[in-house]
C-alpha cells in the first residue's frame, strides 16, 4: 500500500510493482469508469493514479510506474514541477478567472511575449492563447483564411490535428478519429508525406519525390493560388513519429513562401524541448509563418497558443478571435513555470542525452528483433516501427502485445501509427538515467519473447 503524501520529483524515484497491473483498486475504479463514462473515451492502462512526477506515476494500489509517456507528451517537465506548483499555487488563491478579453491580467501578456521571443524567426510575432491542441490548429486556420482571403487547407497524409470538425477533417486516419463523424469539412486536401520508411523508391530519394509530388497535387488539383495554409507536423506524432526526410519541410516551406501561402507547423506534440530542440521546425532551420502549440507549453495545464507574423495576425478584425477561458490565468502562471523550468534546468540538454540514451539501445534491439523494422526520432521522442519479420508489412498486434507485456510488468508505453504498429517513447524530460535504462531493459526483455 502507498504511503505517498505528495506527487513532483520528490517521489521515490523507482519502479515498483506491489500488485498485479491493474491492481483491485483500479479495477474496481474501471468497472466505475465503464458504468459512468462513455466507451468512445478509450483507456490505454486503466490503473488509476493517484500521484505522479520525475519518471514515475502512482497508482491507487501502490504500484510506482516508469513513465515512458508523459501523458501523450504533456509533462515535458515532469508532474507537479515545483516551479508550475508554486506559481498555480499563488495564481488560484489570488484569482482563478477575469476572460483576458473583459479584464486581462498580465500572465497572459508575459507568456505570450516568450513564446514570440522563443519560436522560431526573428521577425515580429504575436501570440494569442487557447485550451486545446485542436482549438488552436482551428485558429491558425482562421486567422490564415482571413489573412490571405483564400480557403484551401492543405494537409499531409498520417498527419494528426485533433478531434472537433474542422481538425478531425484536417487529421489522414480514419479508424478511430473520423469514422462515422461525417460530413467533413470543406477544402481540405491531403498530399504526401516524406515517410521514409515506407517510401517505395527508397529513403534516399523520399524527401525530393515526396515535395514534387506533393507540390505537383497542390498546382495541379487545388490551384496554388486557392491555398490560404500548408498545415503540417515537423514529426507526424499519432501517425507514428514519422520524421520527413531531410529536405521535404524546408522545400515545403520555400514553395509556399513563393505562392503567398501561410506555412503552418503544428507543433503541439513535438513542441518544448521534447526533441531536442525547443522547437522540431529548429533542426532544418525552417521558420513557419504560424506556429501552433500545446500540451508541454503548461506542464498539464490546459494551454496552447497561436503564434505567427504580426503582419498575418493582425489583419483579424477586434473581437475576431478569442474565447471564454482561452489563457486562463492558472495556465498562463503554469506555462511561465514550464518555460523558467527548461531553461534553468537545461530540459533541451536533456531530451537530447535522453536520445542518445534510448537510439543506439533500441538499435541494438532492432538488430537482434527482426520484429524490429525501423528505429526513429529526435530527443525524447523516439519510437520503434514493428513489422512481420523479413518483410514491411505492419504488425499491430505485436505492439498491442509488446505494450502490453510492458504495462504488466512496470513500464507505460503508448502506441501509435497509421498503421497501429508503432510504439512510441516520450519519458518527461527530467526521468533520472536509472529509469531510463530500467524501462530499456524491459522493452529489450519483452521484444526478445515475442
Ligand atoms: C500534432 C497534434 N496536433 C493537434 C493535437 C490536438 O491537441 P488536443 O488534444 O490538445 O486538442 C494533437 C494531440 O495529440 C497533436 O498531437
Amino acid at each position: 500500500m502507498s504511503t505517498v503524501t505528495q506527487g513532483g520529483p520528490s517521489l521515490p524515484q523507482e519502479r515498483r510493482v506491489v500488485t498485479e497491473i491493474p491492481g483491485p483498486k483500479s479495477r474496481e475504479m474501471f468497472a466505475r469508469k465503464q458504468a459512468a463514462v462513455p466507451p468512445g473515451i478509450g483507456t490505454t492502462l486503466p490503473v488509476f493514479v493517484t500521484h505522479a512526477g520525475g519518471g514515475v506515476v502512482v497508482d491507487a494500489d501502490g504500484n510506482s510506474l516508469i513513465d515512458f509517456g508523459s501523458g501523450i507528451a504533456v509533462t515535458n517537465v515532469g508532474n507537479a514541477a515545483p516551479r508550475v506548483v508554486e506559481r498555480v499555487r499563488r495564481q488560484v488563491a489570488d484569482f482563478t478567472h477575469t476572460c483576458f478579453m473583459i479584464t486581462p491580467y498580465e500572465s497572459y501578456v508575459q507568456v505570450a511575449e516568450k513564446l514570440n521571443e522563443i519560436t522560431p524567426g526573428d521577425h515580429e510575432k504575436r501570440t494569442f492563447l487557447l485550451n486545446s491542441g485542436a482549438e488552436a490548429v482551428e485558429n491558425a486556420v482562421k486567422v490564415a483564411r482571413h489573412a490571405t482571403g483564400r480557403q484551401a487547407v492543405v494537409v499531409f497524409d498520417h498527419g494528426y490535428h485533433g478531434r472537433t470538425l474542422l481538425t478531425m477533417s484536417l487529421t489522414a486516419k480514419n479508424m478511430p478519429y473520423k469514422q462515422g463523424f461525417g460530413p467533413f469539412a470543406p477544402e481540405v486536401y491531403r498530399v504526401p508525406l516524406a515517410y521514409p520508411f515506407r517510401w517505395p523508391s527508397g529513403p534516399e530519394n523520399c524527401a525530393e519525390e515526396a515535395a514534387a509530388q506533393a507540390i505537383d497535387q497542390i498546382n495541379k488539383q487545388v490551384g496554388a493560388e486557392n491555398v490560404a495554409a500548408v498545415l503540417i507536423e515537423p514529426i507526424a506524432g499519432e501517425g507514428g513519429f514519422i520524421e520527413p526526410a531531410k529536405g521535404f519541410l524546408p522545400r515545403i516551406a520555400e514553395f509556399c513562401r513563393a505562392n503567398g501561402i501561410v506555412f503552418i507547423a503544428d507543433e503541439v506534440q513535438t513542441g518544448f524541448a521534447r526533441t531536442g530542440d525547443l522547437f522540431a521546425c529548429e533542426d532544418e532551420g525552417v521558420v513557419p509563418d504560424i506556429i501552433v502549440t500545446a500540451k508541454g507549453i503548461a506542464g498539464g495545464l490546459p494551454l496552447a497558443a497561436v503564434t505567427g507574423r504580426a503582419e498575418i495576425l493582425d489583419k483579424v478584425h477586434v473581437g475576431g478571435l478569442g474565447g471564454t477561458y482561452g489563457g486562463n490565468p492558472l495556465a498562463c502562471e503554469a506555462a511561465l513555470g514550464v518555460l523558467e523550468t527548461i531553461e534553468a534546468d537545461d530540459l533541451v540538454g536533456r531530451a537530447r542525452r535522453i536520445g542518445e540514451v534510448m537510439l543506439p539501445r533500441l538499435r541494438a534491439i532492432a538488430d537482434k528483433s527482426p520484429i524490429v523494422g525501423d528505429v526513429r526520432g529526435r530527443g525524447a521522442m523516439i519510437a520503434i516501427e514493428l513489422v512481420v519479420p523479413g518483410t514491411r508489412e505492419p504488425h499491430p498486434t505485436a505492439a498491442g502485445e509488446i505494450a502490453r507485456r510492458c504495462h504488466a510488468e512496470g513500464l507505460l508505453v503508448l502506441t501509435a501509427g497509421t498503421y497501429g504498429n508503432v510504439l512510441r517513447f516520450l519519458p518527461p524530460l527530467v526521468m533520472p538515467d536509472h529509469l531510463l535504462e530500467e524501462g530499456l531493459a524491459i522493452l529489450e526483455k519483452v521484444v526478445s519473447e515475442i
